[in-house]
C-alpha cells in the first residue's frame, strides 16, 4: 500500500513535468518571431546568396539588351549605325541573317565596338538583341 502510494506519487509528478514541457514548447512556438533575420554567414544567408545568383544569371530580354546596351547608338543612328525601327537605314542588312548579324556584334564593325558594349551579355543575349532591333524594322 506503501509503495503504491509512492508509486502514484512519482507516476503524476512525471506526467505533470511532461505536460509541462509540452506546454512549454507550444508557448515557445507562438511567441516565435514571424520573419526571422538572417545574417551573412549564417546557413540561411547561404541560400539567400544562391537565389540571387540565379536570379542575376537569368537572361536579359532582348528589349532589355537593346535599351542598356545598344540604343545610345542605334537610336539616333550615331557613328552610321543602322537604326531602330528605320528599315532603309539597315540596307539589306536583314538579309545576312541574324546568326552572321550577331557575330558582326560580337566581333565589332567600324563604329561598333565588340560586344556592341555588352561585355557581360552571352551569345543568347546579344542574338535576342539583334532580334529586337530586326523585330522593329
Ligand atoms: C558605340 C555605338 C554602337 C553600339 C553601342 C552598338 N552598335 Fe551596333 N552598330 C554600330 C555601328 C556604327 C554600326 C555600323 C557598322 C558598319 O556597318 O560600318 C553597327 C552595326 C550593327 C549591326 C549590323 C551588323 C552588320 O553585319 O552589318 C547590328 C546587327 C548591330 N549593330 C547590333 C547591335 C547590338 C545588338 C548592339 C548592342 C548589344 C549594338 N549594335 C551596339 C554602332 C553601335
Amino acid at each position: 500500500m506503501k509503495y503504491q502510494r509512492l508509486f502514484l506519487i512519482v507516476l503524476t509528478t512525471f506526467v505533470l513535468s511532461l505536460s509541462a514541457s509540452e506546454a512549454k514548447k507550444a508557448i515557445e512556438k507562438r511567441i516565435a518571431p514571424v520573419g526571422s533575420v538572417c545574417i551573412e554567414g549564417e546557413e540561411c544567408a547561404k541560400a539567400v546568396a544562391a537565389s540571387e545568383v540565379v536570379s542575376t544569371s537569368e537572361m536579359r530580354s532582348g528589349e532589355e539588351v537593346y535599351t542598356n546596351a545598344c540604343a545610345t547608338c542605334h537610336s539616333i543612328g550615331l557613328a552610321g549605325a543602322p537604326k531602330f525601327a528605320d528599315l532603309a537605314s539597315w540596307g539589306d542588312r536583314p538579309d545576312e541573317g541574324i546568326e552572321h548579324l550577331t557575330e558582326t556584334v560580337k566581333n565589332g564593325l567600324n563604329g561598333m565596338p565588340p560586344m556592341g558594349m555588352c561585355m557581360d551579355c552571352t551569345d543568347e543575349e546579344l542574338t535576342a538583341g539583334v532580334q529586337y532591333m530586326l523585330d522593329s524594322l
